[in-house]
């Protein structure tokens, strides 16, 4: 009597993607960070809806607006994306971690404006906490997914990532490549995967190729289940 519904692949999965740069607070007027525009993790978070998934994006500040359907948490500082992902992370099934986190913060954010003086040449930093590392390393059943954006030997370090994060899969692309990169609206990238497997795609509307690596992702996992 009823027409028998078709169960989108992602139906009553939790994804949690994270999305655009981190800022790292000097004073209140300054921070350090980088050029990532947050486009391939909004897409990521779009398509992961389309597929059924209930989403929840955790975004650096960019400006894009929300993807419909998908929970927003705002964050600034690698700190706060990693305490807003743990929050997400146990019932999560998949982690997808588009988010150019910032590499270093100063060691002290000043709370007034800081004053140039003659001779002063730098800010003490110190590094940021590794977040896809902290989840590779507490990771239960959720498929971890990173992102690698690189200007050379993309795929050895992304492979090299992929290892040393406990990663699933790790997409990486070359930001020199014409065809894609920071704040451009298509993208070039290799899928690899935790069994060694490496599928290169063609120049891609990063909302077209946010769906064609999810129904990958989505395959290969069937393909280890089955
Ligand atoms: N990443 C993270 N937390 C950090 C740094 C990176 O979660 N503090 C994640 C990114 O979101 C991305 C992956 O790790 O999914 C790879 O980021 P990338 O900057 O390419 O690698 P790094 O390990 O930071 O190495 P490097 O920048 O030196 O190449
Ligand atoms: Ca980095």
């Amino acid at each position: 009597r009823f027409s028998n519904p078709i169960q989108l692949p992602l139906a009553g999965k939790k994804v949690v993607v994270t999305a655009g740069p981190t800022r790292e607070r000097i004073d209140p007027v300054r921070y350090i960070s980088n050029f990532s525009s947050g486009k391939m993790g909004y897409a990521m978070a779009e398509a992961a809806t389309k597929l059924g998934a209930s989403t929840v994006l955790i975004s650096g500040p960019v400006e894009l607006p929300k993807p419909e359907g998908v929970r927003l948490v705002k964050v600034e500082s690698a700190a706060q994306m990693l305490e807003a992902v743990l929050a997400e992370y146990d019932d999560a099934s998949i982690v997808v971690k588009s988010a150019a986190v910032a590499d270093y913060k100063p060691k002290e954010a000043q709370t007034q404006k800081m004053k140039k003086k003659d001779g002063d040449s730098s800010i003490e930093l110190e590094r940021t906490t590794d977040i896809l590392k902290t989840l590779g390393a507490h990771k239960n059943s959720q498929i971890l997914v990173g992102f690698a954006a690189e200007t050379n030997d993309a795929i050895g370090y992304g492979k090299s990532k992929l290892e040393s994060k406990n990663l699933d899969y790790i997409i990486v692309n070359d930001v020199t490549d014409p065809g894609g990169g920071f704040g451009s609206d298509t993208n070039v990238v290799t899928l690899l995967t935790r069994a060694g497997k490496s599928y290169p795609f063609e120049a891609m509307l990063k909302s077209e190729l946010a769906n064609v690596l999810l129904e990958k992702i989505i395959q290969e996992e069937r393909a280890t289940v089955d």
